[in-house]
């Protein structure tokens, strides 16, 4: 029986779907020295089982970084999974919790199997629509509110000082906490960056980050910032779970971040980066005018909120005839949006390719 050859496409697929980091972004030379160098030493520990809140040389490298206690400091891998332990034993099916219009979509997920009641909240150029919030506040209690407020993925907005300090306030009245994803802060490109949640509120901010942006997404380095008693909670967690964390990633990254590398690794992704966001807002601005979308100053996405004529799954299935794959804007909602909305990822791809994929998106869209 003869069977269909396969055909390769003529030109790579374009991936306007999933937020990767750039392959040649990753310092896997360095990675490799790292290794060998725990392999070399007398200590075991990378290569055993370890304490439930993952290598105390990690957690002590965090805490330094935002001046607080190790015991503030879980390590795990993956941050949605530890936003899943978090949930496990903060939240119970039925709680309010409040997130943003559009969100994070694993997030979104995730609160949905631990069946929280989810209240979104519009989120605008300089941050959430402070009134959203209140008006869920005049009748009932959220348990948090989760919000990726740097970058935010999928929109690309920064929340203001202003909208910050104007959450903030609420949470304290109200007595809700606030649950900050923070991976993307560093990542400026252009611009000043404003005090995180963590360091204006740690009363009321829990803070999810990651090294998978930064370094690479396969060690699943993750942390949360916390009080004791709730990193302890979490710990209780993660152990009845995991037994024990991959624990030989987490050291890699413990001596990748104790030999300093950090900071020249951010300088060189904002120079590979920067010039790549350029090149997807200069090629909208051209292309795709009559369409709304902001400018970020950083990050990994740009949000573009389509004309209401436009149908989401035909563009889907005209842009993956096309060679370009999209993520299903619907996604990132509670509630299906009234605009269809795309979620422009910029940074795996290089300049001529963004334009390239630009220009082919915006042609679909002319015809739908
Ligand atoms: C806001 C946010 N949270 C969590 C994640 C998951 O990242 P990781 O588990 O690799 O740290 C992502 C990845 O894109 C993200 O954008």
């Amino acid at each position: 029986m003869s069977r269909a050859i396969y055909a390769p496409p003529t030109s790579p697929r374009i991936n306007f779907a999933r937020g990767v980091p750039a392959n040649a972004a990753i310092p896997r030379s360095e990675i490799e020295l790292c290794v060998k160098a725990l392999s070399c030493r007398d200590d075991f520990s990378p290569f055993q089982y370890g304490p439930a809140a993952g290598p105390m040389r990690l957690r002590e490298w965090i805490a330094r970084q935002h001046e607080i206690d190790a015991s503030q400091v879980i390590v795990a891998n993956g941050s949605v999974g530890l936003f899943d332990l978090f949930c496990r034993v903060a939240l119970k099916p039925g709680k309010l919790v409040l997130v943003e219009s559009p969100c994070y979509d694993r997030a979104l997920q995730l609160l949905r199997i631990h069946e929280a009641d989810l209240w979104p909240v519009r989120i605008e150029a300089d941050g959430p629509v402070i009134e959203d919030i209140e008006r869920i506040l005049a009748t009932a209690r959220p348990s948090f509110y989760y919000m990726v407020p740097d970058f935010q993925n999928p929109s690309g907005v920064v929340y203001s000082l202003e909208k910050r300090r104007a959450v903030i306030s609420l949470a304290r009245i109200h007595g809700f906490r606030l649950v900050e994803d923070s991976r993307y802060r560093l990542l400026r490109y252009r611009g000043e960056p404003l005090p995180s949640f963590h360091e204006l509120a740690p009363d009321v901010t829990l803070q999810l980050g990651s090294f998978s942006k930064l370094l690479s997404p396969a060690l699943r380095a993750a942390y949360l910032l916390a009080d004791a008693r709730t990193i302890a909670l979490v710990g209780t967690m993660a152990e009845n779970i995991y037994v024990t964390l991959g624990n030989l990633a987490l050291s890699v990254t413990a001596e990748w971040l104790s030999r300093g590398l950090l900071e020249a690794q951010v300088e060189r992704l904002r120079r590979l980066y920067a010039p790549r966001l350029a090149a997807m807002i200069a090629a909208l601005e051209e292309y795709s005018p009559s369409n709304r979308f902001l400018r970020p100053e950083g990050g990994f996405f740009l949000g573009l909120t389509l004309n209401a004529s436009v149908d989401a799954a035909t563009l889907a299935t005209q842009a993956a005839r096309a060679g370009i794959d999209l993520a299903d804007g619907a996604r990132f909602f509670v509630e299906p949006p009234r605009q269809p909305f795309l979620r422009l990822p910029f940074c795996a791809m290089d300049e001529e390719t963004i334009r390239h994929g630009v220009r082919r998106l915006a042609e679909i869209l002319a015809r739908s």
